[in-house]
């Protein structure tokens, strides 16, 4: 496997992926990680991530350079290229011209690195440093007009840089260079596909568990499902799938999802309809922050009184996802402070089961290709994100009954409109947002004094930011009238056109 050290780029969990999509697995750490637990994963490859830092500056991520000489390949990438110039005696220095955005790479030395790379690809530069004397040993291999050390290399020690990131996109042979690296540089092979991540998981849990039983809480999403599909491959009915009805779902979504678990995916699921309880609960509440701490003790509480029901049950299987592991992780890598995180629903230290948590090193597009192998319907797989607090934080104020009645209409009536349209997949999410306010209308010469709801659509990469999608205004106004006209106690539709910054996606 490939060890990727996180000093801080946003571009660090790319880096794992695209070297997972070229068929190796890979794993993110902190920089600090110790050389001793390095030695310990006995990585095939080493990968120094970008960084926000210079460094020379006080205070700049450093290791040892001792990781140069445990004989493993590395490639530096930006900050992590001008790490190991910095540590093996070149110079760095700020460039007197920045370079951020597209640059064409002029090939100066072919083989190594840039075997096969076309001269004058464009790659993506986002510097401020460069390096200005390069250390004994390395070659410059390829240039830009700004840069002259963008490809360095001491194939003797087998240690490359590169200023540009070979990891997005817009560096059109980016994943090449990466391939050269894993394939004829450290001597990888392709051998992670989805296949044989079932094949060793499945061995791993019935390793783990044997033949005690296992429990699993269903939120109704992709991550959950999938976790139990793969935990019920492994254990058979030895695993018991807890979902329980908050009643914050979308229209339908419990009563489809509890049909399909049970036959076609012949889950043994217990089902518990809590919808009333939660309610209860929220009565009143009017703070996002109370709403979604109210609903996380909520759904403890219920799943924990039903797993006592199952007797005796050690393990819980959970559906954490690499994302998640990364952002949770104590030792954390600079990368984390930038992201946000909401899970809800995370269980209590105080239970005491042991934890299987087979989709800990996937992300999400890998849980998605693992979930259709499984046979999950490929409209499942590519559903919109939906909070774990669900319509809650969707009703803005005082959730109730009536209110929570017209969110879910609304939002039944924009999704059925949005996939008319085939918009669906082009869209990150598409929602209605019910607000606390009312405002004066006229329906059949008749004054009307009544709620409005917000219609949220937007695009996003990844959910950190995303930008507010210019509807068609045949489509908003065909929403308009039909929630208007469908929906008791709405008499006014508004579209919101704010992007994330300065928003968030949801309003609560
Ligand atoms: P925001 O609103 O912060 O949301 O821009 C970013 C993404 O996270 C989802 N989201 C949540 N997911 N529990 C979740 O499981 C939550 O409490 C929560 N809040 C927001 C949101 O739908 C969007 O995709």
């Amino acid at each position: 496997m490939v060890l990727v050290l996180d000093f801080g780029s946003q571009y660090t969990q790319l880096i794992a992926r695209k070297i997972r999509e070229l068929g190796v697995f890979s794993e993110i750490v902190p920089y600090d990680f110790s050389l001793a637990r390095i030695k310990k994963k006995a990585p095939g490859a080493i990968v120094l991530s970008g960084g926000p830092q210079s460094v020379y500056e006080e205070g700049a991520s450093l290791i040892s350079a001792d990781i140069f000489r445990l004989d493993i390949p590395v490639l530096g990438i930006c900050y992590g290229l001008q790490l190991m110039a910095h540590l093996l005696g070149g110079k760095v220095a700020p460039s007197q011209r920045k370079e951020y955005g597209f640059a064409s790479l002029e090939v100066i030395q072919r083989g190594g690195l840039l075997r096969g790379v076309r001269n004058r690809s464009q790659v993506w530069m986002s510097h401020g440093d460069k390096v200005g004397t390069l250390p004994p040993g390395f070659i410059t291999s390829g240039v830009t007009a700004n840069c002259d050390s963008a490809v360095v290399e001491n194939r003797e020690e087998a240690l490359f840089g590169v200023q540009f990131h070979p990891e997005v996109i817009h560096t059109k042979q980016g994943k090449k260079v990466l391939s050269n690296f894993l394939f004829d540089l450290s001597g990888f092979q392709q051998d992670w596909t989805i296949e044989s991540f079932i094949e060793s998981k499945i061995n791993e849990i019935r390793d783990q568990v044997g033949v005690k039983k296992v429990v699993c809480g269903l939120s109704g999403g992709v991550d959950s499902l999938v976790t139990s599909l793969l935990v019920h491959r492994a254990v058979g009915d030895n695993l018991h799938c807890i979902f329980v009805n908050n009643g914050l779902l979308r229209k339908g979504q419990y009563h489809e999802l509890m049909a399909s678990l049970r036959t076609k995916f012949s889950l043994n699921v217990i089902g518990v309809d809590a919808s009333e309880i939660f309610l209860k609960r929220l009565q009143r509440v009017t703070s996002p922050e109370r709403k979604r701490k109210i609903i996380g003790t909520v759904f403890i509480e219920i799943f924990e009184r039903e797993a006592k029901k199952l007797g005796a049950v050690e393990f819980l299987a959970q559906g954490t996802i690499y994302p998640d592991v990364i952002e949770s992780n104590p030792v954390k890598g600079p990368s984390s402070s930038i992201k946000s995180h909401h899970n809800v629903g995370g269980l209590p230290k105080g239970l005491k089961f042991k934890l299987v948590e087979p989709l800990r090193e996937l992300f999400k597009d890998e849980v998605r290709a693992l979930g259709k192998e499984l046979g999950v319907d490929p409209d499942f797989i590519r559903q919109h994100p939906f909070p774990g607090p669900g319509l809650a934080v969707r009703v803005v104020g005082e959730v109730t009954d009536e209110r929570l009645r017209i969110a879910r209409e609304a939002d039944a009536i924009l999704l059925e409109e949005i996939q008319k349209e085939c918009l669906y997949d082009q869209l990150w999410q598409a929602f209605a947002i019910l607000l606390p306010v009312r405002s004066v209308g006229v329906m059949g010469d008749r004054r009307t004094y009544q709620r409005v709801v917000v219609i949220r659509l937007v695009q996003s990469v990844d959910g950190m930011t995303a930008d507010w999608f210019p509807a068609d205004s045949r489509l908003l106004s065909r929403i308009s009238n039909r929630i208007v006209n469908e929906i008791d106690g709405i008499n006014r539709v508004l579209y919101d056109i704010t992007s994330k910054p300065p928003g968030t996606i949801e309003w609560e």
